[in-house]
């Protein structure tokens, strides 16, 4: 198991109590709802909210005490100001807008978060990466990104495959004469694992053309006053007793044709119920640990098992011991193109609470939250003893933490090569069970249009 704690608890006691489990969900409430939704980050808690707006009854099942996902903010006992430590922006579109409007945030239009003066330095002996600076994407990027549309907006790829985006990022830069945009496309934010070993498609994918309109037109909005996580606190207002949080799905059982339905029986807080749907929209991350408890067929079995999430963690902390003018970026001295060295923090960001940083670690397997933060506490120790007019004696102190893990599912060359993308797509609706959630694009407001395209399918199923 590589989900939070809290999570995991759950997850082995719905194992301890497997076969219980099936009777014991017999006689406790229904909840009867046309469409059941599993996940409440992003994805999730955008389609519950737009079926509710369109006259659907709707319940969502999300494993940890919040709704929002890799949306986490945190607030400054003293100050009350918002610090957030996970996702930082959206995407300045219509689709953004109106979903910060309905949940009544008032989106402004942002910059990308202030890094004040970035100091490039290798966390592992603390030395300064001299020289280093990030130029921005050339134009022959923007021109290869161009020969990919079907990349943008998902992962709609021809058949066959165009061999040259299964190359890995490396191969397709030297390839094609990209290697000056080795540094920008190796600053990807919050891309876990070694970016080595990334598939060019999965470049394409990310740094897509919205990325491009944020770094270079400022296409960003963010709530006005600062709070990421205000939109997921209205909408779990808004939808009331629709959420049942701190809540796993023990198991469950899914028709083949639509007016068979949905019927999973879910732990909460308040022990067990059942939920009755005609509908499920699968809105967690789409591996087969997480499909377990619903009796996935060989079908959905064959396909869930190719993909892969990566391990990436985040976390707050003060007293931080370095000059609070910097920000602080991990690479590495000798590596390939000064990629940081995994597992490590990949970097230290500033707060507008004066000594306070958040921090992102990237991994290439599971840890707890122990190890991360004993790591990142050895890391700001080395820091303070190589960066000029550090404090020695600061001992850094730990505000918060979590776990992102798994993040950013791939799959192999290979697989994809064999038509993996055609598989997930065409597993839409199959057993009346519909994936949005980060498998096809990465950015929220990428993530919301994907989602929004697809509810008129699901509401059209839930009404055969
Ligand atoms: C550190 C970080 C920073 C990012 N910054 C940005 C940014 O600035 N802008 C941007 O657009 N994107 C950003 N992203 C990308 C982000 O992943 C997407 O924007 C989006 O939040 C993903 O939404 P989702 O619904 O797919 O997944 P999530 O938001 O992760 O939602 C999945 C939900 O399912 C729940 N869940 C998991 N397993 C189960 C289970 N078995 N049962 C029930 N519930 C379960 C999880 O707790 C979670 O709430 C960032 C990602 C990370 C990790
Ligand atoms: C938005 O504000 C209105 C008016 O105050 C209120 O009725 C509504 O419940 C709010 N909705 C959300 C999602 O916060
Ligand atoms: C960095 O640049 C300076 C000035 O251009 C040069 O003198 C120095 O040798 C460079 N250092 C490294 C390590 O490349
Ligand atoms: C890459 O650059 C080399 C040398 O400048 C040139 O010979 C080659 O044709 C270029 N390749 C492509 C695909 O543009
Ligand atoms: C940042 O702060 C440190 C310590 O206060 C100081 O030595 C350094 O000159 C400052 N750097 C800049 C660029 O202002
Ligand atoms: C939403 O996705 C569609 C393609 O699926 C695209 O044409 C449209 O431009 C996208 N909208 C936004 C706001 O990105």
């Amino acid at each position: 198991m590589k989900l939070i704690t809290i999570g995991s608890s759950f997850s082995l006691v719905a194992s301890a109590l497997a076969i219980d489990v099936r009777a014991g969900c017999r006689g406790t409430e229904v909840i009867a709802r046309d469409i059941a939704v599993i996940g409440g980050g992003a994805t999730g808690t955008y389609a519950a909210i737009n079926l509710k707006d369109q006259g659907k009854s709707v319940v969502v099942v999300e494993q940890r005490g919040s709704l929002g996902g890799h949306t986490s903010t945190y607030h400054d006992p003293a100050t009350g100001t918002p610090i957030n430590y996970g996702v930082q922006l959206h995407h300045d579109d219509q689709i953004a807008r109106d979903f910060y409007s309905r949940l009544n945030v008032t989106a402004s239009q942002a910059s990308f978060p202030d890094t004040r003066i970035p100091l490039y330095i290798d966390f592992t002996d603390g030395s300064p990466v001299l020289n280093y600076s990030i130029p921005p994407l050339s134009d022959d990027y923007i021109q290869a990104l161009h020969k990919y549309p079907y990349l943008e907006n998902g992962i709609e790829l021809p058949d066959p495959v165009p061999e040259e985006l299964l190359l890995t990022w490396p191969e397709y830069m030297e390839r094609f004469n990209l290697t000056g945009d080795a540094f920008a496309t190796y600053s990807m934010p919050a891309v876990p694992g070694d970016l080595t070993k990334y598939l060019a498609l999965y470049v394409f994918n990310y740094l897509n053309s919205g990325m491009l309109e944020e770094e270079r037109e400022g296409k960003i909005i963010m709530n006005a006053d600062g709070d990421l996580a205000e939109l997921y606190r209205n909408a779990l207002a808004e939808l009331g007793s629709d959420v049942l949080l701190n809540s796993v799905v023990l198991h469950g059982q899914r028709g083949s044709k639509p007016a068979d339905g949905v019927k999973l029986c879910v732990l909460t807080p308040k022990g067990r119920k059942q939920i009755v749907a005609k509908q499920l929209v699968f809105a967690a991350p789409a591996e087969l640990e997480n499909l377990e408890p619903l009796s996935p067929d060989e079908r959905e079995k064959n396909i869930m098992s190719e993909f892969k999430g990566g391990f990436y963690f985040t976390g707050i902390v003060t007293n931080f011991g370095l000059p609070t003018n910097y920000s602080y970026t991990n690479r590495g001295q000798n590596t390939e193109s000064h990629i940081a060295s995994v597992p490590g923090v990949a970097m230290f960001n500033p707060t507008n609470v004066e000594g306070t940083y958040y921090y992102w670690y990237n991994s290439l397997s599971d840890m707890t939250r122990g190890q991360v933060e004993a790591d990142t506490r050895n890391t700001i120790k080395r820091l303070q003893r190589t960066v000029a007019g550090a404090d020695v004696s600061a001992e850094p102190k730990f505000l918060e933490y979590k776990s992102h893990s798994p993040l950013h599912r791939t799959a192999s060359a290979d697989v994809i090569r064999k038509g993996i993308y055609r598989d997930v797509y065409s597993l839409q609706g199959y057993r009346n069970t519909w994936y949005t959630g980060s498998l096809l694009v990465v950015g929220s407001s990428q993530l919301w249009n994907l989602t929004s395209q697809l509810l008129p399918r699901i509401i059209a199923a839930s009404e055969q």
